[in-house]
Parts: structure tokens; sequence; C-alpha cells
């Protein structure tokens, strides 16, 4: 299994056929986005071309390119995207960050 980029049926199908995983994984577009799969990378009405997510860049505060913990931007992903996981516990719709 690998998580990590994918954002297109494409690219997903590829590293299927390729046999370099028999697994895809997806975080964090399915954090904003949680029918992604069924509703446009599964479903066969979408086209190729359209079948695919893109995300905008989290703006991070300015302190953080500075701290010495290069980790830091990682975590704060991760502190956001787990605040839309949180969303949808609670009965909302995450905040739909598509590009
Ligand atoms: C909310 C959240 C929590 C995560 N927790 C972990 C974790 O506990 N362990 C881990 O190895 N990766 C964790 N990750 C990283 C993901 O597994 C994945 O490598 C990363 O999000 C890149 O995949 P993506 O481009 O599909 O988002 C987390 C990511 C997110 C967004």
């Amino acid at each position: 299994m690998v998580t990590g980029g994918f954002r297109t049926r494409v690219a997903m199908e590829a590293a299927l056929a390729s046999g370099a995983c028999d697994l895809i994984g997806i975080g964090r577009p399915a954090a904003v986005l949680p029918h992604l799969p069924k509703e446009i990378i599964l479903n066969e009405d979408v086209k190729d071309g359209d079948a695919s997510v893109r995300l905008k860049p989290l703006v991070m505060p300015g302190w953080v390119k500075w701290a010495p913990i290069t980790s830091l931007g990682a975590g704060k992903q991760s502190e956001y995207y787990g605040e839309q996981i949180q969303r949808i516990a609670r009965g909302l719709r995450p905040v739909d960050s598509r590009a």
C-alpha cells in the first residue's frame, strides 16, 4: 500500500498496473472530500481527465520557516487536516479547500 501525493485516477491506475503497489491510500484529499473515492475516482461516469483533485496549499505562519524543527510544516498540515476530520465527526462539512 502506498499513501502520498496521489491526486489523479490515471496516476493511481498506473501505480496499480505497474505492480508497485496493490492499494492506494489518500490522506489529505480524503479529509476534506470524504466522498472523493466513490464519487470521483471510482465513478465511471467521470472521465479520466476530470477524475482528479487539487488542493490549495496551506498557508503556514511565517515563523514555521525559521523554526529549528524541519518537520513542523508536516505537523501543522496534520493538525489542519485532523481538524477537518473532527468537523466530520461533529456532523459538520469539512472546509472544501480544492484549488
Ligand atoms: C490528519 C493526518 C494524520 C496523519 N497521521 C499519520 C500517522 O499517524 N502516521 C503516519 O505515518 N502518517 C500520517 N499521516 C501522513 C499520511 O499517511 C500521508 O503520508 C500524507 O498525508 C501524504 O499523503 P497525501 O498526499 O494523500 O495526503 C497523516 C496525515 C494526515 C493528513
